[in-house]
């Protein structure tokens, strides 16, 4: 029985090679085209003119598409607002799409873009940030609400107040694999084939299907594998998509569309950045008793997913804390900016961080040490979050306690202490944080999976199901699935790819709930199957598979069946009810805590990750050796998020960051010099397939005990210059950043 096995990912080593294809590795086909986009120069402004008479004549360019051509609708329309394809009399951010050029090659098809003449006529007073505003038009609405208890009274009863505020940088996904897409016309009726790098293949296909105002029934999308996502490749690969389809639609030929990397991250958004603002009342025996946090996200010039974002942020709020009274409203703010979109944590790792920082800042007025107060302010027993939601924090507190004895928590506080009595330039500094992560989509209907297994007459077997390979491994854990489900070695399963004609009306794979509901679905359509044989496999109990199989044929017994995942009455229907503000948003909680160490260079704003332990809850995992690639992945992720990566907008809203030169992703440098990752042995998990959990998004928040270990080390390098009390250090906090608030006497409140 493979699965529980640390198997190794079924391409690790194609990908390591080089040999594993990706979209823009499919050989070109006939008369292909190559298409490459033409941006606004401006973030607010009326179109005066375009004209693309002098790029029709440049060589090789065989058309130029505009809104005009699109047959069917030119937006998508989420949550009641709507987003253009291609901009028709007015733009709304640097780097919006307007029009595409297609040419024969990639060098005329960029050679045709540059030569398209655009004027714009400014409109006033674009918005760049998520500053508080007033207004109604500045927000994407609703905005959100969600409390418990009683603030206002709370804060009367309390023997101390605290307001401050944490600002969080986005985050550009960085995905190995640019934004990339082929669209091929096929067939004497109009249909279209394409492949593209998406997380939502379904999400693809409906777009195309609207855009060129054709049914469903004549579009595939077919997804091999995608060189990362990490949330980018959910909701802006079929926009871009179906602008390639009207292209590909307009010229009768294959259309193939690969942004450059400085193109894909001038477009298509990023993590959202986050402002917060809060105030706490605490007792001086440490108890939080009520919290206020404002999270203001900023949204970019559509909605896209950040009404969802907002959500989460609030569903995640109270992180592993029991705050009585608590009260939290979030809102998306409309700015002029490329639209930013769901990333890894989806606003968790943005949310969070508020509320960790506002901890962080209790215990400084407390002159006590931050986890003190954590513990103190951590769930315990039977408790129920503030959308009463009823949950045991047992494997939370366990990962914890388990954490502090394997990082030697204690010893290695009081050597951290020493040492910065002895070094006045170099600090070391220390943390630990921990994290309950809400599992599934809180819109229930999400929360689906599908499968298409078929066996062949020689035994093989071809398993699809409704999610994406996006490096996170879920082939090599469905492959597990199907092997312990059909008692045969994984050798003889094979995934190809994830389609549309063979799973219909797929979910995203996302919210690090593709193995959840696919395996499952996967493992009921492997059940019929082995059902279906079990007459065969009686009169033959000594035979082969293959000699079960050949039977069953001749037989006429169907060897191919469908899966299906989604109403379970145990999960019931996962919903929030944000009017009533309660609902069982997630299935079950993934927890996890993480401890780090750091040695900072006061002088310089230099610092090295010493030491990183992680403990982390996730069942009992499918694959322990994929799962622990996902933990330190996602860990790396955010250590990235929280101390390096920073996007520069200029002062008229253009992007300066585009290309790893001017920004900063984690390298092999980076990781911490020692780096333990340990799993919670002995937990369960019945609200998933053989009892794992899903990881794919949570330990990026641990990525921020890097940021509050710098902290800790910043705070012991201003108490040597008399500089006490709380004091403010945005994210990321930066070499540059982290410097100045070694010395700045400010004590922002
Ligand atoms: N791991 C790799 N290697 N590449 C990715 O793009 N995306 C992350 C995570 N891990 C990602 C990844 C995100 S954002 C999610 S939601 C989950 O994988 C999705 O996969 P799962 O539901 O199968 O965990
Ligand atoms: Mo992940 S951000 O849910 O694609």
């Amino acid at each position: 029985d493979p699965v529980g096995r640390p198997i190794m990912h079924r391409s690790a080593i194609s990908q390591a090679t080089g040999e594993a294809v990706y979209c823009d590795d499919i050989p070109k086909t006939d008369g292909e085209l190559f298409m490459t986009v033409v941006t606004s120069a401006r973030a607010h402004a009326k179109i005066t003119s375009l004209d693309v008479s002098e790029a029709l004549r440049l060589p090789g360019v065989v058309d130029v598409i505009t809104a005009k051509d699109i047959p069917g609708k030119n937006v998508r329309t989420e949550f009641g607002y709507d987003e253009e394809l291609l901009a028709e009399s007015q733009v709304s951010c640097v780097g919006q799409m307007i029009c595409a050029v297609v040419a024969d090659t990639r060098v005329h098809a960029k050679r045709g873009a540059a030569a398209v003449k655009i004027s714009y006529e400014d409109l006033p007073d674009p918005v760049f940030t998520a500053e508080v505003k007033d207004a109604k038009s500045s927000f994407f609405e609703p905005r959100r609400v969600i409390w418990r208890g009683n603030v206002t009274e709370a804060f009367k009863t309390v023997d101390q107040l605290h307001e401050g505020e944490i600002r969080l940088a986005g985050q550009e996904h960085f995905y190995m694999e640019t934004q990339s897409m082929l669209v091929i016309p096929v067939g004497e009726e109009t249909e279209f084939k394409v492949y593209a790098s998406s997380q939502w293949p379904t999400l693809t296909q409906e777009a195309i299907a609207e855009t060129l105002n054709i049914p469903s029934n004549r579009v595939t999308c077919h997804v091999k594998r995608i060189g990362g996502g990490f949330g980018g490749k959910v909701t802006k690969t079929p926009l871009l998509a179906s602008v390639t389809a009207v292209a590909a639609q307009k010229t009768s030929r294959p259309v193939r569309f690969v942004l450059e990397r400085g193109d894909d991250m001038l477009i298509t958004g990023a993590r959202h950045p986050v402002l917060g603002r809060y105030k706490v009342g605490f007792m001086k025996d440490g108890r939080i008793v009520a919290a206020d946090i404002q999270y203001y996200s900023n949204a970019g010039h559509t909605i896209d997913e950040s009404l969802m974002i907002v959500e989460k942020i609030l569903l995640h709020m109270d992180n592993a804390y029991n705050i009585p009274n608590l009260h939290g409203r979030g809102a998306a703010c409309r700015t002029n900016l490329p639209s930013n979109t769901s990333f890894r944590g989806f606003g968790v790792p943005q949310g969070i961080m508020i509320m960790e920082n506002m901890i962080n800042d209790v215990a400084v007025l407390l002159g006590r040490p931050a986890d003190e107060i954590r513990e103190i302010n951590m769930y315990k027993g039977p408790s129920v979050t503030h959308y009463k939601m009823e949950f045991s924090p047992e494997n939370m507190l366990r990962c914890w306690n388990e954490c502090k004895v394997k990082s030697d928590f204690s010893n290695r506080r009081k050597a951290v202490d020493q040492f910065n009595q002895q070094n006045r330039w170099k600090k070391r500094g220390m943390a630990i944080l921990p994290i309950k992560y809400g599992i599934a989509f809180a819109e229930g209907q999400f929360n689906q999976g599908g499968a298409l297994v078929h066996i062949y007459k020689d035994g093989s077997v071809l398993v699809t199901h409704g999610g994406t390979e996006m490096g996170q491994g879920i082939h090599t854990k469905i492959q597990q699935v199907a092997s312990r489900e059909l008692h045969i070695p994984t050798s003889k399963i094979y995934i190809s790819e994830t389609s549309t004609n063979t799973v219909p009306n797929t979910c995203p794979t996302a919210a690090s709930f593709g193995t959840d509901a696919n395996g499952m679905a996967v493992k009921n359509a492997c059940m019929t199957l082995y059902q279906r044989l079990e007459p065969i496999r009686q009169k033959d109990p000594k035979g082969s598979w293959e000699s079960w199989i050949d039977a069953a044929y001749f037989e006429k017994i169907s060897l191919s069946a469908t899966g299906y995942h989604g109403y379970d009455p145990d999960q019931s229907n996962l919903y929030m009810d944000w009017d009533k503000m309660e609902g069982q948003p997630y299935a079950y909680f993934t927890y996890g805590t993480c401890c780090c160490e750091v040695e900072l260079d006061c002088l310089t704003g230099d610092y090295r990750t010493v030491r990183t332990d992680l403990m982390v809850d996730i069942g009992r995992s499918v694959n322990p050796s994929v799962d622990i690639g996902q933990i330190e992945g996602a860990f790396m992720q955010g250590l990235g998020l929280y101390t390096l990566e920073e996007l520069k907008f200029s002062p008229f809203g253009l992007l300066y960051t585009r290309g790893p030169s001017q920004y900063k992703i984690p390298a092999v440098c980076d990781t911490p010099l020692r780096f333990n990752v340990y799993l919670l042995p002995d937990s369960d998990n019945p609200h998933a397939i053989y009892s794992s959990k899903g990881i794919g998004e949570p330990i990026v928040f641990l990525g921020s005990s890097v940021f509050f270990a710098i902290k800790d080390a910043v705070a012991a390098a201003r108490s040597d210059s008399g500089l006490v009390g709380p004091f403010s250090l945005d994210s990321p906090a930066t070499p540059e950043r982290a410097c100045l608030a070694c010395s700045s006497p400010f004590t922002k409140k």
